[in-house]
């Protein structure tokens, strides 16, 4: 694993836990790790993985997302890691103008696809959110989902306009070893995320379990 920024790109593909795709049976219990030494090795990886599965996190936007939406400000949106699209199409069916990055093109271009098929629209960007050239307060909400690096979270900050919101949606390190997990520099502490957005205002902060994973999700708003 690379250690450009002291932490390697580890995304825990969670499509056999049935996290984020509810109408998936889940053949068997744990997760795949998707590593890389570089971000041309990540996007390989990522991209293999694409090209041999689709709708890998389903088409269903995450629940708390959902559940949460109306607590919102609307305008435009910034959808980082978005994958496939899942998420980023929900929000554009609600009325944002939505701007999603991805290491993978595969995946921006089924994001766009999807949007496409929905008569919506999102801008899909092919970037390494590493080195990423982030704009500051341009965005009024930034959704995040199962993508966590501890240096990126500062420049997700930094896109919020002042009175926008962010939100994540994160496997939580709880301290239990789970089965098949990877290394724990995926996982975050719920006391982290908390510490990361004392500068926000928290309007709500949640650890639970969604389809058999412990996950945290956070809303807080930029003062
Ligand atoms: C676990 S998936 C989550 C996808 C989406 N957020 C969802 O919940 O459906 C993580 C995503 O992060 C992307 N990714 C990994 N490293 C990245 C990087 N350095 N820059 C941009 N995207 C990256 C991968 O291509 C993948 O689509």
């Amino acid at each position: 694993m690379h250690t450009r920024f002291g932490l390697s790109i580890l995304c825990l593909l969670l499509a056999c836990s049935g996290l984020g795709s509810p109408a998936r049976s889940a053949p068997h219990s744990g997760y795949e790790a998707v590593t890389g030494d570089s971000p041309d090795e990540d996007r390989s990886i990522w991209d293999s993985f694409y090209e041999h599965k689709s709708n890998v996190f389903g088409k269903e936007a995450v629940g708390f997302l959902k559940e949460n939406l109306h607590r919102v400000r609307k305008g435009r949106a910034f959808v980082p890691a978005m994958g496939e699209g899942r998420n980023a199409v929900y929000l554009a069916r609600h009325g944002f103008k939505v701007d999603g990055v991805d290491l993978s093109p595969i995946a921006v271009d089924r994001a766009v696809e999807l949007a496409r098929s929905q008569h919506v629209s999102v801008k899909g960007i092919v970037a390494d959110l590493t080195t990423y050239a982030y704009p500051l307060q341009a965005y009024d909400f930034v959704f995040v989902s199962l993508f966590y690096m501890d240096q990126l979270i500062p420049k997700f900050k930094q896109v919020v306009k002042p009175g926008g919101h962010i939100m994540i949606y994160l496997k939580a390190d709880t301290g239990k070893p789970a089965a098949g997990t990877t290394p724990d520099d995926f996982l975050v502490k719920s006391s982290t995320l908390k510490a990361a957005f004392k500068d926000f205002q928290t309007l709500s902060f949640k650890e639970y379990r969604d389809h058999g994973v412990d996950v945290i999700a956070l809303l807080a708003r930029r003062p």
